[in-house]
């Protein structure tokens, strides 16, 4: 096995052995692509959730919104992912294993996403593929499988077909006017979605980077096309990204460049996805990433998803190469209209008024009052604003005329007369285009531990360190009697409920086995900072401060521990 692939395997071990993150189910024998996060992984989930909400949510127009999993079929079909969310599938005619098409031939073919089924069956074919499980070269022609979960909601037999989200996007689709009203109403805005998304992927193999069940993290910013964004980039002036503008080459072809000069030469088609890509890239940073190790690649047109204009992939370097982890895209305004259209509405729409109300000359079929008043009575007025309202002009009676309340009158040609008036008109409605960042945050988790993780040794004995983000860390600090007697560990569990409460940092005791062995489970679980109680701090009430990254230590007083812990600047010490 290659020395990657047995970091692979030591690092997979160490998210088992310490409760970070592991196969699901394995008691009843497992079930691909389902993770468990464990004790300590969960907290690593929820802090990289919460970072990311932050990230968002200080940025003033964006809110959170909650929508269930379960989605009817006729939001997904409206969305597109009814007929177009596969994947092709190659299964082997000898061993019945099934595969991705697309993987098969990754090294046959620079876009293999792009192809359909004959010309996937043909690349397969005429490369003498072989199956990955048993090397025999029979192929079934590759077919297109749907990725989404069905299901259905209500009693067995009878109701409504409907499937787990593949996206939490349409969540913030279907909600717009919601979202709108929220805002008074002006745009720009945006909504994020932390939560599950459901992909019944052909063939999960990579670990937590292919699940079948995984944690998403997506914004939808809503934006008027027409509006001119000035968004101010020089904020990342001292930043050279990485990009693949042409997404044909391999990493030959990465060009370094300021994320302002890739959008004035066009390389990013519009300033607010260059503003989310520089805010996605800051976000993946401060959660500890390795920035040598981030890339954005640009899809190609017939790589794109069925929704996107333009879609630029974060990618990740990492032990199974790069990875995307984000993918942003210009969505345009197809989510928004598609829902339009398959509900027969017009409420997913914005108003935008003009700079200067615009004179119109305009003809309209007005009513008679002396005969429209008489005949209608009460509804007079209504029959009066349907006609006004009418866009084509009658041309023969008498005729059916709809009110707002859903009913009809008939209408004579002695009620109307077709006249041309002067009319203002103070703005228009549209629909809302979208850009989209949406995070997997599994595989940006996967990419901090890899990124993370050392192998090195110690005392001629293995030692594993996790080098976690102070930022996500499980827990930020260890408290650690020396040993468990003459009041050391009193005094420890005293100074651990102090740091939790006038600090707010996840703090945990660990009294049992050796100290040495207490120092080596803390950094394997990534704790980046370990105090420890020993008989001179109950002589003079200081204690030992172990920083995880270089194993160094210092000695102050546990009363000023607690201001260097409350103003996050223990690092100054050092
Ligand atoms: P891929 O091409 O790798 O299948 P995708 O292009 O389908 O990914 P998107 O639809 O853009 O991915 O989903 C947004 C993000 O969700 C991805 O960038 C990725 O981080 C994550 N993601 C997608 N599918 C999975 C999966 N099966 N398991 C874990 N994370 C996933
Ligand atoms: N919402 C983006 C995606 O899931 O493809």
């Amino acid at each position: 096995m290659s020395d990657e692939g047995e970091r692979v395997n030591s690092l997979v071990s160490l998210l088992k052995r310490r409760g970070i993150i592991f196969p699901a189910f394995s008691i009843h024998g497992g079930v691909a692509g389902l993770f468990d996060y464990g004790p300590v992984g969960a907290r690593l989930l929820r802090k990289v959730q919460n970072q990311w909400r932050e990230h968002w949510i200080s940025k003033g127009n964006i809110v959170e919104i909650d929508s269930p999993t379960i989605t009817p079929e006729s939001v997904l079909k409206a969305s597109g992912h009814v007929d177009a969310f596969n994947d092709h599938a190659s299964e082997c005619r000898s061993c019945n294993a099934i595969f991705r098409s697309d993987h098969l031939i990754e090294s046959h073919h620079t876009n293999p996403d792009s192809l359909d089924s004959e010309e996937l069956g043909m690349i397969i074919s005429n490369n003498g593929i072989k199956c990955p499980s048993c090397g025999e070269q029979q192929w079934h022609q590759p077919r297109p499988m749907n990725l989404m979960f069905p299901t259905r909601i209500g009693a067995t037999g009878g109701g409504r077909a409907a499937y787990m989200r593949p996206e939490t996007a349409q969540g913030m689709f279907v909600t717009f006017p919601m979202i709108q009203r929220h805002f008074r109403n002006r745009l720009p805005f945006g909504a994020i979605q932390v939560g599950k998304g459901y992909r019944n992927e052909i063939s999960p193999r990579q670990g937590m980077i292919r699940q079948r069940e995984f944690n998403m993290a997506e914004l939808e910013y809503f934006i008027d096309p027409e509006a001119v964004f000035e968004n101010d980039l020089s904020n990342w002036n001292d930043t050279r990204f990485q990009f693949i503008p042409d997404p044909k080459g391999g990493d030959s072809e990465t060009i370094e460049m300021m994320i302002s000069d890739a959008l004035d030469s066009n390389i990013i088609r519009h300033p607010v996805v260059a503003k989310f890509m520089a805010e996605t890239y800051d976000f993946i940073v401060s959660i500890g990433a390795d920035p040598s190790k981030i890339r954005f690649r640009q899809h190609e047109s017939d790589e794109m998803a069925h929704y996107a204009t333009d879609c630029w992939d974060l990618e990740m370097f990492g032990s199974y190469g790069w990875i995307e982890c984000v993918g942003i895209a210009h969505r345009g305004c197809y989510d928004l209209e598609a829902h339009e259209l398959a509900t027969n509405s017009n409420e997913l729409r914005a108003w935008r008024e003009f700079s200067k109300p615009i004179e119109v000359e305009k003809m309209v079929a007005s009513p008679i009052s002396s005969i429209v008043g008489p005949t209608f009575r009460e509804r007079a007025k209504d029959v009066g604003d349907a006609l006004m309202s009418l866009d084509e002009m009658p041309t023969s009676f008498p005729f059916n005329l709809l009110l707002d309340d859903g009913t009809s009158v008939s209408i004579e040609e002695n009620m109307v007369e077709v006249k041309q008036i002067h009319d203002m008109i103070r703005g228009e409605w549209f629909i809302p285009h979208v850009v989209e960042p949406a995070f997997g945050l599994d595989r940006i988790i996967w990419h901090l531990l890899d990124h993370g993780y050392e192998i090195t040794e110690k005392e001629g004995e293995e030692y594993l360190i996790l080098h976690l983000s102070e930022n996500v860390a499980p827990y930020e600090l260890v408290v650690l009697p020396l040993f468990e007697k003459d009041g050391m560990s009193e005094i420890a569990h005293q100074i651990r409920t102090k740091l939790i409460s006038l600090s707010g940092i996840n703090a945990y005791y660990d009294g049992s086995k050796s100290i040495g062995r207490r120092y080596a489970r803390a950094d394997e679980i990534g704790v980046p900072w370990a105090i420890t109680i020993d008989y001179t701090t109950i002589e003079d009430g200081t204690i030992t401060v172990r920083r995880r990254d270089d194993q160094s230590q210092i000695r102050i007083s546990h009363d000023d521990l607690i201001q260097y812990v409350s103003t996050n600047s223990l690092n100054t010490l050092f």
